[in-house]
């Protein structure tokens, strides 16, 4: 059995009686979202919320949902195991996501059982609520917020694409944004598809593409404002040069 258990975390969760994997995994957790059923398994997430407080945890089940790795080319690694190290991974570079808590994988009948349980993000919410919640606002405390939101995650994203590392799933609904304005607050969440590449420029393409697809609140003017961040631009011959490639690949994309 591997094994990880937050230190500091490790009796709050035994106060919850959970004191092994087999505790956790016979919990019966009610998926926030549709579980997801590729990879021939399948897998859910399940929130709990800790005694006497209004701290939740995030819990992540799986079953036979395994992805090949240079390491694990034939039979794979749950991808809960691959997203523990790259939130391990995200912290090192600074990049804000989740607290693990605990990361624990099993093998039993020939079933491979992963879990993977986070700190929950109670104040947060998704870039997407955040931009219906916001809309509301006025005009002077929407453009603080817009602006902010616009120059951190390109910087975050930016962060990440030095290190040639893709998110490789990066939705609104995966960039979760505290709604106290003050406490400035962004975090990237969903590791599971996260990889290595080669070269940062794929994973540009890829990330941005993605964003920019799925992120209907930003207009063209607010997506070129973005990759001024993002590229730190002293002039506009980069991001011209980057929004005509990506144009191609969004072509590309929006064609399969
Ligand atoms: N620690 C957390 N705090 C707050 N929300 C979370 C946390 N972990 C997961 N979620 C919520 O659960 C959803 C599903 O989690 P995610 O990691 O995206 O799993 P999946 O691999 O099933 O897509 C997320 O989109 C988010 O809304
Ligand atoms: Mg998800």
């Amino acid at each position: 059995m591997k094994e990880y258990w937050h230190n500091d975390w490790k009796s709050k969760l035994h106060e919850l009686s959970l004191f092994d994997f087999e505790t956790i995994w016979s919990l019966d957790l009610q998926p926030i979202e549709p579980p997801n059923v590729g990879r021939g398994g399948e897998s859910y997430v399940g929130k709990l919320m800790l005694p006497n407080s209004n701290q939740s945890i995030y819990i992540k089940h799986q079953e036979n949902h395994q992805r090949r790795t240079i390491s694990h080319p034939f039979q794979g690694k749950p991808t809960t195991a691959v997203e523990f190290g790259y939130l391990k991974q995200y912290h090192h570079l600074n990049i804000p996501s989740l607290l693990p808590l605990y990361a624990g994988q099993r093998t039993k009948n020939s079933n491979h059982e992963a879990l993977l349980i986070t700190l929950g993000l109670d104040e947060h919410v998704s870039l997407d609520n955040l931009y219906q919640q916001i809309s509301q606002l006025p005009k002077t405390e929407f453009d603080n917020w817009h602006h902010f939101l616009l120059k951190h995650i390109a910087e975050i994203l930016n962060r990440l694409h030095q290190a040639k590392i893709q998110h490789s799933a990066l939705y609104p609904k995966h960039i979760l944004v505290n709604q106290h304005y003050e406490k400035r607050d962004i975090r990237i969440i969903d590791l599971e598809k996260s990889r290595k590449r080669l070269l940062k420029h794929f994973c540009q393409r890829r990330d941005i593409d993605c964003l920019f697809r799925h992120a209907d609140f930003w207009n063209i003017d607010d997506q070129q404002v973005f990759l001024s961040h993002y590229f730190k631009a002293k002039n506009s011959k980069q991001i011209e040069s980057f929004s005509k490639k990506l144009q191609k690949y969004t072509k590309k994309k929006s064609k399969k």
